[in-house]
This record gives C-alpha cells, sequence and structure tokens, in this order.
C-alpha cells in the first residue's frame, strides 16, 4: 500500500503541480481523470472566478483534485478569500496544496473541513512547521525544480534529511520527476511520491502559450537558469526559467509593456520582468517572458494529453509494486522450505 495514494485516494503516487495560468480546470481533470492528483491553480484569482473554475473540474471528473494556493503571493486575507469561495465548492474527497506555509488561520480552515492539506516546502524547518498546522503531506521541493524556489537544497538530500527526522510523514518529491523511472528513483530515495510541473507545462489541456510548450520540449535541463529577473508580481523570490534574451547578464532594461494578456475575462498589459507567463492569449514578445521550467525538461518529450502522460508512470510503478510482492513472497517461501 503506498501511503500518497491511500492519502489522496489516487491510483498512482504522481500530483500535478498547480501552475498559475497553465493549470485550469481541463489539465486538472484531465489528470485526475488518469488516476494521479490534477491541482487547480488559483494563484491570483478573485473569489468568485475561483468559484467558477472549482465548478468547472467538478462538472469533469469525479475522481480527487487538488486547488492550489500560494499564501505569500495572495497575503493572508486574499488566501482565506480564495480557500473560503473553493471549499463551498469542493467534494470532499479534494485537497489543497500550499505553495509554502499558509498562516495557522487558513491551515485551520482546510484541516477543519476535512480536507487534506499538503504543503509544500523546500527546508526542514519549514517541514517541521507544515507538520504542525496540519499537514497530512508534505512536497519536498528541490533546487532542480521549475517555478519559484523554496529553498536551496537538491531534493535527494532534503528528502534525506525530512525521512530522518519524520519516518512516518507522508513525503511527495517536487524536481527532477518527468517519468515513471523518476517516480521509481524517488521512491526508492525513501519517497511516498512525486509532484511534476515541467512535465504538464506542454500537456495537450496546459493554457501555456505554444511557444512556451516547444521551448519545454525542447530545452535541455542546462537551457534552464535560477534568477530573480522577473520579479514584478511576486517579489524577492528567485525562480527557475529557460533563459532569454533578460536572463544572465543582460542589463536591466525599463519595465515597459510587450504584451498583453487574458486573464478573468479581460486583457492585461505585461510589463517586462513581470512574474506572469506566457498562456495562449497572450500576444507580443512572448520570448522575453518568464517561462518558468526544470530541468526535468530534459526527460520531457512532446505536446501528449495529460491522460497519456500519466499513463506513462503506471507501468513503472507496479512494476516496482511486483517486486515488492515478489521478493516478500521469496522471502516466506524460504522461511517455509527451511522448516
Ligand atoms: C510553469 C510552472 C509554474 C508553477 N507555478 C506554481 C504555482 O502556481 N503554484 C505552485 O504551488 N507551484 C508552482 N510551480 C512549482 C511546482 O509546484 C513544483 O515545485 C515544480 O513544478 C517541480 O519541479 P518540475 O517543474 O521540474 O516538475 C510552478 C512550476 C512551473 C514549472
Amino acid at each position: 500500500m503506498n501511503r500518497l495514494t491511500s492519502v489522496l485516494g489516487l491510483d498512482l503516487p504522481l500530483l500535478q503541480a498547480g501552475m498559475g495560468g497553465i493549470a485550469g480546470p481541463d489539465l486538472c481533470a484531465a489528470v485526475s481523470g488518469g488516476g494521479a492528483g490534477g491541482a487547480l491553480a488559483l494563484y491570483k484569482e478573485p473569489p468568485q472566478r475561483v468559484r467558477e473554475l472549482v465548478r468547472a473540474v467538478v462538472a469533469s471528473t469525479s475522481r480527487p483534485f487538488g486547488v492550489n494556493i500560494i499564501p505569500e503571493v495572495t497575503g493572508p486575507a486574499g488566501c482565506r478569500a480564495q480557500l473560503r469561495a473553493a471549499l463551498d465548492e469542493l467534494p470532499a474527497n479534494a485537497f489543497v496544496t500550499s505553495f509554502g506555509l499558509p498562516d495557522a488561520d487558513a491551515a485551520h480552515d482546510v484541516v477543519r473541513s476535512g480536507r487534506v492539506l499538503v504543503v509544500q516546502v523546500g527546508t526542514l524547518r519549514d517541514a517541521q512547521a507544515a507538520l504542525r498546522l496540519g499537514a497530512g503531506v508534505l512536497v519536498l521541493q528541490g533546487t532542480e525544480a521549475g517555478g519559484h524556489l523554496l529553498g536551496e537544497l537538491p531534493a535527494a538530500r532534503l528528502l534525506r534529511e525530512t525521512r530522518a527526522r519524520y519516518p512516518d510523514a507522508v513525503l511527495a518529491v517536487a524536481g527532477g520527476v518527468a517519468t515513471g523511472s523518476d517516480l521509481t528513483r524517488v521512491l526508492g530515495q525513501g519517497a511516498d511520491g512525486a509532484m511534476a510541473g515541467t512535465l504538464f507545462v506542454p500537456a495537450v489541456e496546459s493554457a501555456a502559450h505554444p511557444y512556451y510548450k516547444q521551448r519545454v520540449v525542447d530545452a535541455a535541463a542546462d537551457d534552464t537558469v535560477v534568477t530573480t529577473r522577473f520579479d514584478i508580481g511576486w517579489p524577492a523570490r528567485p525562480h527557475r526559467v529557460l533563459h532569454n534574451p533578460l536572463t544572465g547578464t543582460a542589463p536591466r532594461h525599463p519595465a515597459t509593456f510587450i504584451a498583453t494578456t487574458g486573464a478573468g475575462g479581460g486583457r492585461w498589459p505585461v510589463p517586462r520582468y513581470s512574474a506572469a507567463v506566457p498562456v495562449a492569449e497572450t500576444v507580443g514578445r512572448i520570448e522575453e517572458m518568464a517561462m518558468y521550467c526544470g530541468r526535468s525538461c530534459a526527460r520531457v518529450a512532446g505536446q501528449y494529453p495529460a491522460a497519456v502522460l500519466v499513463e506513462r508512470f503506471r507501468r513503472p510503478y507496479e512494476a516496482v509494486g511486483r517486486t515488492h510482492v515478489t521478493s516478500t513472497e521469496g522471502g516466506s517461501w524460504k522461511k517455509h522450505s527451511s522448516r
């Protein structure tokens, strides 16, 4: 029995990362429909829009899925307003994933509602704090991960240290997982499962811009860089992105508008160095925008339906289960034969 699948009611111990602008109802429902844990990104969505988005997922799947909050972006009041709206609409088997620590009131709202609180952390100290807040699952983010970074340790080391301290905690790894063999590797290192983001950026159901999708498919791990450049709208946190004309040693240009994008039914200008990703409706200098991407891009092969991507994890994962059962059976057979 796998602890992550048991706690969240999944077929596979794989979670899709909430990804602002990219992981809408279509991606979330497709991932959950495939047997993994989809996540609906709430990012900066206002409460009324949160309700509409959650209803759209509920209309498409009855499998467990998560809603994803980013407390440091919304602030405590905004986070609780999003949660109130989401919790009103969420089925009982849904869960909440938080990027970084939520405050005690937000955590309490989730736990009191009976939904599992999944908290992504990047340090052992935050792992401890998340468990104190009532998290049922910890996602341990390594520095290989795409998007904003919560710590400074590679995933394997953070996992080793956290597992040593909390042998009974349910732990998933984020960063470096895009294939079934990546998943079996982290299970072998002591994780209960994994979270993947980059893998799903080019998925058919992802709302990412086609140029961005293709760049993720084409990228090697060293085409990603950690920078603090895209800080407008989400300041002071390093992030791993695909290199582009604004990263590296390029001088900082004025933050004039370089694109327009669609969100919440309206159109908005995008300044240079915005944290916003290019989505299907974005028009302008796409190649200068923040294209979050993890080192796992090296193993992201194409633009496939999310259910196909999820299904590819099944056989390697089940093979690990069979090996485990076979060796247990082998052990008991030996005991019999030696009697
Ligand atoms: C395009 C992109 C957007 C992301 N946006 C979010 C987000 O809105 N909320 C969140 O919890 N994590 C977000 N993340 C970070 C993921 O939770 C996770 O740490 C990361 O995807 C794991 O590494 P991987 O991308 O190599 O799989 C994002 C990651 C990517 C690649």
